[in-house]
């Protein structure tokens, strides 16, 4: 175990968590702010951007084009005007405010977004059961 590894506890199947703090002071228009949290037992990121109007949008980690993660592993989601979001996988491109595909090979789709309001000196990003789409509830995003 290397310390990558303890900074990821395991988690029961069915564990996940409610809510997350994300320090106000990590997140600038500009840069992207990730985040770890659990859910359904299994553990992923989110990240947090600041939109054009200033407010901070918060959205799953995870590409609707294949279900990877957007970055390599670097927290890296932001292309190079600073406020579009970019996969590295396909290079698809989603809107900052919305977190719709604006371009590529997601086109037509979204990112999860997660609720986020602000508590005290943190952003609390609140976890929500994974949407799953499939034939009884597509995609309107
Ligand atoms: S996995 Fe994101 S564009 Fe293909």
């Amino acid at each position: 175990m290397n310390d990558a590894d303890d900074e990821w506890p395991e988690a029961a199947h069915g564990e996940s968590d409610a809510f997350v703090r994300v320090p106000a002071d990590s997140v600038a228009p500009g840069q992207s702010t990730l985040f770890s949290f659990v859910r359904d037992g299994q553990r992923t990121t989110g990240f947090v951007v600041v939109g054009s109007d200033g407010a901070p949008r918060a959205y799953v980690n995870r590409c609707p084009h294949v279900p990877y993660p957007l970055d390599f592993g670097d927290g890296e989601v932001l292309d190079h005007d600073r406020k579009t979001i970019v996969c590295a996988n396909h290079g698809a491109r989603f809107d900052g405010d919305t977190g719709r595909c604006v371009w590529g090979p997601a086109r037509g789709r979204g990112l999860e977004a997660l609720a986020i309001a602000l508590d005290g000196d943190a952003w609390v990003v609140t976890i929500t059961p994974e949407v799953i789409y499939g034939p009884d509830r597509p995609r309107t995003d």
